[in-house]
């Protein structure tokens, strides 16, 4: 294997998280691909790896699990024979609910893919670092992705938005605790890519709500990603990439502001 440094991108198969693949692969970083259930795209984004002049080992582990944080490690450091130098925390799941809908099933599951497995990740890389020898201080980074909901609320994906609201919160005070052995820093996209029950109406008109009136290009979103990894003097802070989409507010989601008119 050469001496690339590695980063672990979850939920990588397809969307943003190949896209952000590709964008390290391009910048020389070998990658290590998770999925859960997405081989057959996450083989793909190999190849695309691959053709790229990077690394490209497939993981995968259902981040629902308790212990998937620890699993997901061990097998990272099994592959690459090292802990990887950037964790993306891209995977997670987005299921439309509201505050009087919301069940403790649903909050629990949310939690644990989006903010409880996240988190654990960053730990398991802090402690793997730690017993090593000699790192230079701000080489090992955690990114963990968020979204503009968390910087312009509304009550819509109510379990989504709360399990991404704790993960923002954690940004900083997981960059206190684990400095200076491991960078952590948040990531927030605007609406990307088509989700659950949007029309593609709708969601061409809703990717012009942002203050560009464009869509978001993932590759941008993607750059950031790897600006926030490659960037030692960034610590504990958040990125937002999302064409100032955050400074529309909405009093409800976008897709559903679309459908009722209101935007
Ligand atoms: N899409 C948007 O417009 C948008 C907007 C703002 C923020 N974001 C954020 O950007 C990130 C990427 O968004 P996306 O739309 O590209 O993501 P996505 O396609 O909805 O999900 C990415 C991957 O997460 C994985 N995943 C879900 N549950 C998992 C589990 N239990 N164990 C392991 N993997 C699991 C899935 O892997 P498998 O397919 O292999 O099962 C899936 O492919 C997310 O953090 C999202 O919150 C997205």
């Amino acid at each position: 294997m050469d001496n690339k440094n590695w980063v672990l991108i979850t939920g990588s198969a397809h969307r943003l998280g190949r896209e952000i693949a590709l964008a390290f692969a391009k910048a020389g970083w070998n990658i290590l691909c998770h999925y859960r259930t997405s081989k057959d795209s996450a083989q793909r984004t190999q190849q695309e790896v691959q053709a790229a002049g990077a690394a490209c080992l497939l993981v995968e582990v259902d981040l629902a699990q308790g212990d998937a944080a620890e699993r997901l490690m061990d097998q990272c450091v099994q592959l690459a024979g090292q802990p990887p130098q950037c964790i993306v925390n891209n995977a997670s799941i987005f299921e439309p609910d509201d505050a009087p809908s919301a069940t403790a099933e649903g909050l629990q599951r949310h939690f644990q893919v989006n903010t409880a497995t996240p988190l654990l990740l960053a730990n398991a890389l802090y402690n793997r670092v730690r017993q090593g020898l000699d790192v230079a201080h701000g080489t090992h980074c955690v990114i963990h992705v968020l979204d503009q909901k968390v910087h312009n609320l509304n009550p819509d994906y109510f379990s989504y938005t709360v399990s991404k609201l704790a993960l923002e919160r954690s940004v900083a005070l997981q960059a206190q605790a684990l400095a200076p052995t491991v960078r952590v820093c948040g990531l927030s996209p605007g609406l990307l890519y088509l989700s659950g029950p949007q029309t593609q109406d709708n969601f061409d008109k809703a990717s012009l709500v942002n203050l560009m009136q464009k869509p978001i290009d993932p590759a941008d979103v993607a750059q950031g990603a790897l600006f926030l990894a490659q960037n030692t003097s960034i610590n504990g802070c958040t990125l937002r990439t999302d064409n100032g989409q955050h400074l529309i507010p909405l009093s409800r989601d976008v897709m559903w502001a679309i459908e009722e008119g209101a935007h």
